[in-house]
């Protein structure tokens, strides 16, 4: 039996226009409305958060935001503050994605710092690692991860953390279709569970919800919900298409 609620959330990515953001959001709230065994996240572009949080009122969809600055105001020009989000009607935000990291020079002390930020205003934060391809085959998944966790969660106590929620993404397995196995995932999941008891404590080990990313499609979702450590799916390329994602919803 499932101790933690799962969490199913779409990363919209720099994809979709207000309109058309609104329209699927429309549409998902319609298609997942009796998806009562779990949370729902959609993570539109900045540009359509505050539309699509009109939309998703009242129904079973949350708002996140792919990202924030840890300052609550400023001249900072082209950053937003996890209170402007608050203010758009979010209540996650995605912190540290691979891409975020990659492409946009983001470190693990800056997710510390956006984690901080987005606690302080009650956002959940959902915090993204994972390892490359490469430092897979040179066997250094686990020290990786463990150098992501420690350094993105130095400095909270495990009652700080108590919305938290981790997403385990392969980076070889984001946009490119290929997946990790259920076991490959089950067994970083569990090594991340116990992670964070050794760090913080086994209340928060066994309340953390750690979701899995990276190529989530409908055909697989299943699979990977019925491993014991995986609590849900942050999906990219899958979660675009209000179908698509629904089929993922209703795993
Ligand atoms: P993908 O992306 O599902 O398209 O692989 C996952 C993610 O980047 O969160």
């Amino acid at each position: 039996m499932r101790t933690r609620r799962p969490l199913i959330a779409g990363n919209w990515k720099m994809f979709k226009t207000c309109a058309e953001a609104v329209e699927a959001a429309s549409r998902l709230v319609d298609l997942s409305s009796d998806a009562n065994h779990t949370d729902i996240m959609i993570a539109p572009t900045f540009t359509s958060l505050a539309l699509v949080s009109e939309k998703i009122a009242g129904s079973n969809v949350g708002l996140g935001a792919q990202n924030l600055f840890w300052e609550s105001q400023g001249a900072f020009t082209g950053e937003i503050s996890a209170q402007m989000l608050v203010s758009a009607g979010c209540r996650y935000v995605i912190i540290g994605h691979s891409e975020r990291r990659q492409l946009f020079g983001e470190t693990d002390e800056s997710v510390n710092k956006k984690i901080n930020a987005a606690i302080q205003s009650e956002l959940i934060p959902v915090m993204c690692i994972g390892e490359t391809e490469s430092q897979r085959d040179a066997d250094k998944t686990f020290s990786v991860l463990d150098k992501q966790v420690q350094m993105g969660l130095e400095g909270f106590s495990s009652g700080d953390l108590g919305s938290l929620v981790i997403a385990y993404e392969p980076v070889w397995a984001i946009g490119t279709g290929k997946t990790a196995t259920s076991n490959q995932a089950q067994e970083v999941h569990r090594f991340l569970r116990s992670l964070i008891e050794k760090k913080f404590d086994k209340n928060l080990a066994e309340s953390i919800r750690i979701l899995y990313g990276g190529s989530v499609k409908p055909g697989n979702v299943a699979e990977l919900m019925s491993m014991p450590d995986i609590d849900g799916a942050l999906v990219g390329g899958a979660s675009l298409d209000p179908e698509v994602f629904s089929k993922i919803i209703h795993f």
